[in-house]
């Protein structure tokens, strides 16, 4: 069996979840759906990052102490994804006994290995992203992240990343789809290429970490803290020989663009200093501003995804998420472009073409249509072209073009909607009703080739649809499969009521 492990970054747990965040998860979770029903065995992991000085600052902040601070936020985090309706397998927390262990274990590793020193490091600290920068990176006095830095001196272990440039380089060049899209992969090659500083990896200014084994007045540094998550979440140290593992042969980590850097470059070479595979891929998506903005507390844009659940159903904002931002690129997330979306796509193409097609069928049909005994040569053309699309859909997916999938999944539905149109059954009742049910049967089987490929996205509604056509339906994808010859519909809720933007109270959207 094809084996995948897919990864959300572990989020910080210095503010609740936001839109962004919901994001990156909700990414996952489609792929991981579409992954399980063309076949694969699907390991799905996530969790929070909770330790560094941000955390420690943010806990100090409110006057609780770091722990108590992180388990009210990462419960958040948590309760998010049931909201969103996420299959991850795993949740992990980096303050978990099972993550310090393997922390532990992977340091002494690189340690005895000869990748880890004792030294003093000297340089521009970017608090908010945890990371030193060195006078020339700097930009208009800020980090290349955008954050505020200060000057600071440490004691600190060193690991060898000066020592791994050639061989990074040269694993870019052999597995060219390591980092996914091209561009991130230019800006990953072209900051090697400028030549690897050793890498700081603990730090003795705060206490709110992983110690160094042996050193505990030190701590791990949070990236190196945070990147071996996935390690834990694989049964590392227990499990061993991560190169054999069937999860490990195929991890895509899945991340924003802001952590590429993090993810292709530092992990790939800790992994190598320990002799372990680096990843299959990295996947980076882009950002989503909010009302044109960058989302800040302070501007008091930040736009929460549980309020969207809550009003319009987890499947909607799922929906909405991946159609709106082509995969990779940023783009903005306001409540009308939400509504706009939501009525067009879901209420008055998909939803509709569910509502006519079903209410038809239970009204005048007695709520049963069978397998046509021949076809016309239009009903043959839509049937190819709805398949074609539904082709290309899927090997849009492959390639993670989720928004371009949704819009190849929205053609065969207009098609569909075209088709209903054209074949007028309601004008066939008196006049053929034998072409009525042929052209009725014909469309449910279409609607459901068709939901098939929406329930990654949209689960709920897409589960209802299946069961209603074919209460043995499978997850699966097959290629040309039928639903039964004699297909049933009972009464039908609509799925996706329109959206009046005068009659709903928004008020829940006012600004925080
Ligand atoms: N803790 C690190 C990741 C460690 S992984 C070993 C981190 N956390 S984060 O909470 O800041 O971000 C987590 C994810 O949320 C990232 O993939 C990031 O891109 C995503 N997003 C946070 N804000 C976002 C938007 N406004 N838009 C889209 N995604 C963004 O980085």
């Amino acid at each position: 069996m094809k084996t995948i492990f897919i990864t959300t970054p572990i989020y910080y747990v210095n503010a609740k979840p936001h839109i962004g965040h919901a994001y990156t998860t909700v990414v996952c979770d489609v792929f991981a759906r579409f992954c399980r029903m063309t076949g694969f065995d699907v390991k799905f992991s996530t969790g929070t990052d909770e330790h560094g000085k941000k955390i420690e600052q943010s806990a100090n902040n409110s006057n609780i102490e770091p722990q108590k601070f992180t388990d009210d936020i990462s419960k958040l985090f948590k309760d998010l994804l049931g909201y969103l309706n996420i299959t991850n397998d795993d949740f992990i927390r980096t303050t978990e006994l099972r993550h310090k262990k393997t922390v532990s274990h992977f340091w002494n590793l690189l340690k005895e290995k000869g990748y880890i020193y004792l030294g003093e490091y000297s340089g521009w600290y970017d608090m908010k992203n945890e990371a030193y920068f060195a006078e020339n990176e700097l930009i208009d006095g800020k980090s290349p992240l955008g954050g505020d830095v200060q000057y600071m001196t440490e004691k600190c272990y060193f690991f060898k990343l000066s020592a791994f440039q050639d061989r990074l380089l040269d694993f870019y060049e052999k597995n060219p789809d390591f980092i996914y899209p091209t561009q991130r992969k230019n800006e990953v090659v072209s900051f090697i290429k400028q030549g690897l500083n050793d890498l700081a990896i603990s730090r003795t200014t705060f206490s709110w970490g992983i110690p160094v084994p042996d050193d505990p007045q030190h701590v791990v540094y949070v990236w190196l803290d945070a990147l071996t998550n996935y390690l834990t979440v694989n049964g590392y140290p227990e499990n061993e020989d991560q190169n054999n593992d069937k999860y490990w042969q195929n991890v895509i980590h899945f991340v924003g663009k802001e952590i590429v850097r993090f993810h292709a470059l530092y992990w790939p070479a800790f992994l190598m200093a320990a002799n372990i595979n680096p990843p299959k891929q990295i996947v980076a998506h882009g950002w989503w501003l909010s009302e044109g903005e960058k989302m800040s507390k302070s501007v008091g844009n930040v736009q929460d995804p549980i309020k969207y659940c809550k009003l319009f159903g987890s499947d909607a904002l799922r929906y909405f998420m991946l159609r709106e931002l082509p995969f990779g690129m940023d783009g903005n997330f306001s409540l009308g472009g939400f509504i706009n979306r939501y009525n067009s796509a879901l209420a008055n193409s998909y939803g509709n073409l569910c509502s006519r097609v079903f209410s038809f069928i239970t009204k005048r049909r007695d709520g049963r249509v069978t397998r046509p005994n021949n076809m016309k040569e239009e009903d043959i053309t839509f049937i190819d072209e709805v398949d074609k699309s539904l082709r290309e859909a899927i090997n849009l997916i492959q390639q993670y073009a989720f928004s371009k999938y949704l819009e190849k999944i929205e053609r065969s539905i207009s098609l569909a909607n075209q088709y209903v149109d054209y074949q007028k059954p309601w004008t066939l009742k008196e006049s053929d009703p034998k072409r009525m049910q042929d052209v009725l049967f014909i469309l449910v089987e279409q609607i459901y080739k068709i939901t098939k490929l929406l329930f990654p996205v949209i689960p709920i509604a897409a589960e209802k649809v299946l069961k209603q056509i074919n209460p043995r339906y499978e997850l699966k994808l097959v290629e040309g499969e039928k639903i039964p010859d004699d297909v049933i519909i009972s009464e039908f809720e609509p799925l996706f009521p329109k959206i009046d933007v005068k009659a709903e109270n928004f008020d829940v959207f006012a600004k925080e």
